[in-house]
């Protein structure tokens, strides 16, 4: 590729395109470099490139030569309605998440102004904060957990991005239920996780997938289901009279989950599936009767 010197976006564009094969990589990468929308870079083609952004393309492309996840290499990603900051300390969010931070935020909705909402081993905070932003202006209290530092950094920087929306939500460090305040026992309307959910030595993981996001996040014990049975046996001390927990699921994990959640006295257990159609959402509710707020 060039060094940036003299070329216009038009030609950046098409060095970045031919080294990457994929000529909508390489319009994010510019977009991403440029601080441009779709429709400024394009009204930028003819424009020379300054150095220093023709620097920042040719970075990124030696990144994404390298395996990286274009994800990281752009530095954030959209999720439902927010553009959330990424990088190997959290991992990438995935669109199927979109549907159980949906069934998530219909129940807070449903749980009406006041609820108290919790996004346990929260990474990006991508569950978490959607809740916040998309219950936004409804006062909900939302808490948002994860064992790694690293990745509750990462969180925090996406929640400065969220402005007004964000004056409910809280971080805490700490192991999966425990690092909740211990105000919060049997008052959790709606816990929601996406807890690593991978079996070790799972063959099917991408090798991509293995090498560049954190281990932490993906795998959980023999049948992957270790997390889970965690989460479950903690819920009853600190979920609610009727308070929902929803979780992420393996697609093969959807009867097993249910198993686990019946056999830990959960009422109404349900199993949906994702947009793809696989079982990718667990849900039940504590036993009891509803508490006044
Ligand atoms: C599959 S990732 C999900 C991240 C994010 N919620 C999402 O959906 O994109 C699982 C997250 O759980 C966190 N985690 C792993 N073990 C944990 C534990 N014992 N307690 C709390 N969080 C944990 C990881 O650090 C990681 O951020």
């Amino acid at each position: 590729m060039s060094d940036g010197a003299a070329v216009t976006w038009a030609e950046l564009l098409a060095e970045t395109s031919a080294a990457l094969g994929d000529p909508r990589e390489a319009r994010w990468i510019c977009e991403q470099a440029g601080g441009f929308s779709a429709a400024e870079l394009a009204a930028s083609r003819d424009q020379a490139v300054r150095t220093a952004m023709a620097a920042a393309v040719h970075a990124m492309v030696r990144r994404r030569c390298a395996g990286e996840p274009l994800q990281y290499v752009l530095g954030s990603w959209p999720f439902r309605r927010l553009d959330l900051l990424v990088d190997r300390r959290v991992l990438i969010p995935r669109p199927e998440t979109e549907v159980v931070a949906g069934t998530a935020i219909d129940l807070v909705r449903a749980a009406g102004p006041g609820a108290t909402a919790v996004d346990l081993g929260t990474g990006s905070g991508a569950i978490g904060l959607s809740i916040a932003r998309e219950l936004h202006p409804v006062p909900v209290r939302t808490v948002l957990t994860d064992a790694s530092p690293a990745a509750l950094d990462v969180a925090r920087a996406n929640l400065a991005g969220l402005g007004r929306a964000g004056q409910g939500v809280e971080l805490h460090e700490g192991s999966w239920w425990s690092a909740l305040p211990d105000g919060l026992r049997g008052a959790v309307d709606v816990a929601v996780s996406n807890p690593p959910y991978v079996a070790e030595g799972d063959p099917e993981v991408d090798e991509s997938v293995r090498t560049w996001e954190p281990l932490g996040a993906l795998y959980s014990g023999a049948d992957g289901l270790d997390a889970v049975r965690e989460i479950v046996a903690g819920a009853e001390a600190w979920l609610a009279p009727r308070g929902w927990l929803v979780l992420e699921i393996g697609w093969t994990q959807g009867p097993a989950v249910a198993e686990l959640l019946d056999a830990g006295g959960f009422v109404d257990v349900a199993i949906r599936p994702d947009l793809a159609g696989r079982d990718r959402v667990a849900l039940g509710r504590r036993a009891g009767a509803a508490t006044a707020r």
